[in-house]
């Protein structure tokens, strides 16, 4: 399968490349091609104008040109991978940013279905699965990324893994290196 992997974080050296580099390196071995979008790297805006939804009901709209160019991009793979650092209890802003401006009324959603029926999310959590449990944050995201995204735009499988204790660790870094690796070869 063509993987596109996309990922947000400002730093190159963050855990969350890392772990999006064991992801892909393990789907490497497990036969896939790996398709980066570094949103950040890339300068991507991710605010949506008026060019990029240009009329909510008119099925014959055209999208920006860089609304084109993104939904390309996922065009020509086969399933998404996103990898991002939890930020507020959900994404950064500029991976929701990209989700706001392509995954568009009548491309994603509406009278299409989101191209790919694989799309995964792999979540890099500073905190421990006992403090997302306290206030039932993992149950919240769940809701509102994996069945308000993923399953909204009717993709089939759907994951959302939160990796946690990136900094409140034990077990930290290496047990969600470990984990990204193993989700890899799983896909
Ligand atoms: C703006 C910001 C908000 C954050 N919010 C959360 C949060 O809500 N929950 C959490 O577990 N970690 C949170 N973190 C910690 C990140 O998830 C952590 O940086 C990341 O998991 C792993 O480290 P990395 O930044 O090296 O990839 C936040 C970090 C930043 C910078």
């Amino acid at each position: 399968m063509k993987i596109l992997l996309v990922t947000a974080h400002p730093r190159a050296d963050s855990l969350t490349f890392a772990a999006a580099k064991a992801f892909a390196e393990a789907a490497k071995g497990n036969g896939h091609e790996i398709e980066i979008a570094d949103l950040t790297a890339e300068g991507f805006d991710p605010v949506l104008r008026e060019p990029d939804e240009p009329d909510w009901s008119d099925s014959k709209k055209v999208y920006s040109a860089a609304v084109r160019a993104e939904m390309a991009r996922i065009k020509r793979n086969d399933a998404t991978v996103m990898v991002f650092p939890v930020w507020w209890w959900s994404m950064p802003a500029l991976l929701k940013g990209w989700i706001d401006r392509v995954w568009n009324n009548g491309w994603a959603y509406g009278d299409r279905n989101y191209p790919h029926s694989r799309a995964w999310m792999l979540a890099i959590a500073g905190s421990s699965a006992e403090a997302y449990a306290k206030r039932d944050y993992d149950d919240a995201m769940r809701t509102q990324l994996e069945v308000g995204i993923l399953g909204y735009c009717g993709i089939a499988e759907t994951r959302l893994e939160i990796l946690f204790d990136a900094i409140e660790g034990p077990p930290g870094p290496e047990t969600i290196l470990a984990a990204a690796r193993r989700l890899g070869s799983e896909f």
